[in-house]
């Protein structure tokens, strides 16, 4: 019996291993973590459990049969994040680049499966030279044998997916279709063709930090929803991340307990300029009304004229989506509308109510805009909206114009509840282009052109911009002080917690994509 449990013993020491402590040294070297490590710092302490430690590849070509490393360049397996069961898999660098066999995919889809079975999170750290170039088209099967997963988990089990090094060619769609991708600055990349690749094809220059790296995925194409300076912080804004989420969409997220006190904000009187042509900071209303430094933002530097996020009110997860007066005064466009209905879809598949701030002077006009689809993009929010089924709660704190007020979660595409502060514009358009339109004859005819824009403007002013003609018509439920908006919120939330609503059955929507 000691000769066996020593001949275990050794099998595990080997494995802990991966490839070589010279490849763990190449690998800090680089200021990366090994994906041991990372598992560590990821999950609660001593709670990982793994499965597949012992398995190795198939391979017999290019002399791959003398190679052989236990796991297989990925270890997989199960622990918890705050006490609660998440599945992970963790892409070992040090083995063959971490690249991707047929042992190895099916290690990925065997946890997959349990991660989808068993209603728990799963969280992949990806750190890859792609697929195993010696093991070919079985590779390439692994490969999609991951992507239908991601497919099938999707809206079932929450997924999360963090770069933490290379991610190329067809790997990146794995990630590509997971709920959230972190990635980690300076030391990942994510590319559908290499830098050489481009230069041969397009004839530009380019290397892969500028090309993929995380820089250029949260601020130009905004494939990746958050980044971290490093793989500690990486991990860390991942366990934070999973806190705001059930393990699945048969739960709800769970709720802290908390005491409803006296809730008066009264700096949130003050954020609101009197000018209405004057920006101010979307996100001080959203700290003024959340709970104290909950509010992590999602997406923050792409697209940013809207802002998202997840936060809580009284202990409740909420998704918040807000218009961002600070950047293009809020408007939306294609980006915007993209950004926004990803999350509120996210939020909708796991009962995730969301809180909706409206500050919008309308859509982005212009050749760029209409060129590039902000009619399909635009649908895309309205129909996220529309479709949603959690509770939804509008505020208007100032602008609400045109189809953008329709779209913005307004009563008539289902939100439960909605409210405006009292500097709220209810409008088809701003006072000034709506004069220039209506009065346009008067104002040519007039003896004082200018003088009779400002006046027709004064009345057009007078009978729209305020909420009370919205409130008359019940579009809006309530005006309130501003500073009493986080104590109505968190009433208004626990009012409609139970909320029940199902769609007309269907195979499924046809989301304008
Ligand atoms: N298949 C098999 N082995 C791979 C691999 C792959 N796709 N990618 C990397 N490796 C191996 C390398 O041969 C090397 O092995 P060694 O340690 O025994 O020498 C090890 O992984 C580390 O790779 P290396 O190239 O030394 O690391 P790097 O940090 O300098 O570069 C990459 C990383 C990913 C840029 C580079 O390895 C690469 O270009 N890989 C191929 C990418 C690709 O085309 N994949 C297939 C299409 S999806």
């Amino acid at each position: 019996m000691n000769d066996k449990l020593f001949t275990l013993e050794q099998k595990i020491a080997e494995a802990q291993l991966g490839g070589g402590q010279q490849r763990i040294d190449a690998q800090h070297k680089k200021g990366k973590l090994t994906a041991r490590e990372r598992i560590h710092f990821l999950l609660d302490p001593g709670s990982f459990e793994e499965i597949g430690m012992l398995v190795q590849h198939r391979c017999r070509d290019f002399g791959m049969e003398q190679q052989h490393f236990l796991g297989d360049g990925v270890i997989t397996g199960y622990g918890t994040i705050d006490g609660r069961l998440v599945y992970v898999f963790s892409q070992d660098f040090t083995v063959f680049g971490g690249s991707l066999s047929e042992a190895h995919a099916e290690k990925i889809c065997k946890i997959m499966d349990l991660a989808m079975r068993n209603g728990a999170p799963m969280i992949g750290l990806n750190d890859s030279g792609g697929a195993r170039i010696q093991e070919g088209v079985a590779s390439l099967g692994g490969y999609a044998d991951i992507f239908y997963r991601n497919v099938m988990a999707s809206g079932v089990v929450p997924q999360i997916s963090a770069i933490m090094g290379p991610c190329a060619g067809g790997a990146v769609y794995s990630p590509a279709m997971t709920d959230f991708i972190i990635m980690v600055e300076d030391t990942s990349y994510m590319f559908v063709t290499g830098p050489n690749v481009v230069k041969t094809v397009t004839n530009e220059d380019v290397t892969s930090e500028e090309l993929g790296g995380a820089s250029a995925h949260s601020t130009k194409s905004g494939v990746t929803h958050l980044t971290a300076t490093n793989d500690i912080e990486c991990l860390e804004k991942v366990r934070r991340l999973v806190s705001y989420m059930p393990q699945n969409c048969e739960e709800k997220p769970s709720l802290k307990p908390y005491d409803l006190t006296e809730e008066w904000r009264e700096e949130l009187r003050h954020i609101v300029p009197e000018n209405a042509n004057q920006p101010y900071d979307m996100r001080d209303v959203i700290n003024g009304i959340v709970d104290e430094d909950s509010f992590m933002e999602i997406h923050e530097a792409f697209a940013e004229n809207i802002v998202v996020g997840f936060a809580r009110l009284a202990g409740r997860s909420i998704g918040v989506i807000a218009n961002q007066p600070m950047n293009l005064a809020g408007v939306l466009d294609v980006n915007s509308s993209r950004k926004g209905a990803r999350f509120v879809r996210f939020c909708d598949s796991f009962n995730i109510p969301l809180l909706v701030l409206v500050d919008v002077p309308g859509f982005l006009p212009g050749t760029d805009q209409e060129w590039n689809g902000i009619i399909v993009n635009g649908a895309k929010l309205l129909y996220a909206f529309s479709e949603a089924t959690v509770p939804r709660i509008t505020l208007i704190t100032r602008k609400a114009y045109g189809g953008a007020y329709d779209v913005m979660n307004s009563k008539h595409i289902g939100a439960d509840l909605n409210y405006a502060w009292p500097a709220a514009e209810i409008a088809v358009m701003g006072a000034k282009g709506a004069s220039e339109i209506i009065f346009r004859k008067e104002i040519i005819e007039a003896e004082d052109p200018e003088a009779m824009l400002l006046q027709k403007e004064k009345e057009y002013q007078e009978a729209f911009a305020h909420p009370y003609q919205a409130a008359e018509r019940g579009y809006i439920d309530e005006v309130i002080d501003p500073c009493l908006t986080r104590r109505k919120l968190i009433k208004a939330f626990a009012s409609i917690e139970n909320k029940v609503l199902h769609l007309p059955r269907k195979k499924h929507g046809n989301i304008p994509l």
